[in-house]
């Protein structure tokens, strides 16, 4: 059932196109508008949202920080995104115009389970991301958007994470339907560009070799450090939790603007430095300053590894090892960059002979608080 792959998480990982794809489909009405799968709420009540709080835990939580980069960007409403554990518990702002977004793969994690319910109680609106059909969290939510990208098995997430991501461009552009904060073209050619995504995810898979071999080059590595800037950030953070994960390793990852802050002191001769770069097409000098953070940590002896957008040379000069990622919008960049980042951690655990399914002490479905 693991459909020739060693490990259910190879296959998960190689299954990302498809499940990109599903969660995309069947999305338009016969006028061409996006709709939800189940909306027990008016849309009216939705259009009249004056906030938007994500709650959701581990890798969930890091779609949920791309998430706000792109509904912010494409709704103006404002979005927060909270840990779920943490939220009962500092008395948050609610009321009936917030919309409380919770994403999960599994539906029944308990920490978003009980902070959905207290937003509930609240008077919020509450929205499910989630992957599991019927499960509790979309069950007791007003309105639910299903990932539809299949079960995921292995216990750490990768095609869930893609599938939450794609789920909340989605939500994102749904909502600037409704508040007509998009033209109909604009949503459309992100849609399209959306819709190319699957097959690009394919062309990284296809080099997944380049990375295996780096990753089995690196096995006695005792630590690996991320970096990452905008919706590069939570994929820095979900690369450092996918080695801890499977590979045991410590690893940490930074907002690359925190470097100078504090972090940089961790530099030294070797230390292997991940860098996520942003698009040398984005917004302002981002490229730039992030491009400047690679020199910083090579000059003080990092062994750097960036993931780029392709033909971005200015990377080349100043990365040990580049892997590159076929171009797309800025915004939609993490369902590219995230995927040789889990290659990469897959490979090395497999690599120290480590159960990728299975890793020791972590669980699928986190049903205790
Ligand atoms: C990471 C991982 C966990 C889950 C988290 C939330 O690989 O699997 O961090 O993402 O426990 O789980 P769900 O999405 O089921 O709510």
């Amino acid at each position: 059932e693991k459909g020739g792959y060693d490990s259910f998480m190879e296959k998960e990982i190689n299954e990302q196109p498809k499940a990109v794809e599903d969660t995309l489909l069947g999305r338009t009405d016969a006028e061409g508008r996006l709709t939800l799968d189940e909306l027990r709420i008016s849309p009216e009540q939705l259009k009249n949202t004056s906030k938007i709080i994500v709650l959701a835990c581990g890798t969930a939580a890091y779609a949920g920080t791309v998430a706000k980069y792109a509904i912010e960007h494409w709704t103006r409403i404002p979005v927060e995104v909270e840990l779920a554990h943490e939220f009962r518990y500092r008395d948050p702002i609610i009321d009936a115009s917030t919309l409380v977004v919770s994403i999960s793969q599994s539906g029944e994690t308990m920490d978003t389970l009980m902070a959905v319910r207290y937003a509930k109680e609240q008077g919020a609106r509450t929205l499910s991301i989630c992957n599991t059909n019927g499960s509790t969290i979309p069950r007791e939510s007003d309105a639910v958007l299903y990932l539809h990208a299949g079960p995921e098995i292995a216990v750490a997430s990768t095609k869930a994470f893609l599938a939450m991501i794609a789920a909340s461009y989605l939500l994102g552009l749904y909502l600037a339907q409704l508040r007509g904060q998009l033209f109909s073209g604009q949503i459309s050619d992100i849609l399209a560009d959306l819709h190319k995504i699957p097959a690009k995810i394919q062309t990284i898979l296809d080099s997944a070799v380049d990375i295996k071999s780096l990753a089995q080059a690196m096995a006695q590595t005792p630590s690996v450090l991320f970096l990452g800037r905008h919706v590069g950030f939570p994929v820095a953070m979900e690369g450092a939790l996918k080695l801890k994960e499977l590979a045991y390793i410590h690893a940490e990852g930074f907002a690359a603007g925190e470097l100078k802050h504090g972090p940089i002191a961790l530099i030294e001769e070797g230390q292997p430095v991940f860098v996520v770069v942003p698009s040398p097409r984005g917004r302002d000098s981002l490229h730039g300053k992030v491009v400047s953070n690679i020199q910083e940590v090579r000059a003080r002896g990092a062994k750097t590894i960036t993931v780029a957008e392709e033909g971005d040379e200015a990377v080349r000069e100043f990365s040990e090892n580049v892997f590159f990622v076929p171009e797309t919008q800025p915004l939609l960049m993490p369902l590219l960059t995230t995927v040789p980042l889990q290659i990469f951690a897959c490979a090395l655990a497999s690599e120290k002979g480590y159960d990728v399914d299975q890793p020791r002490n972590l669980a699928k479905s986190v049903t205790v608080e």
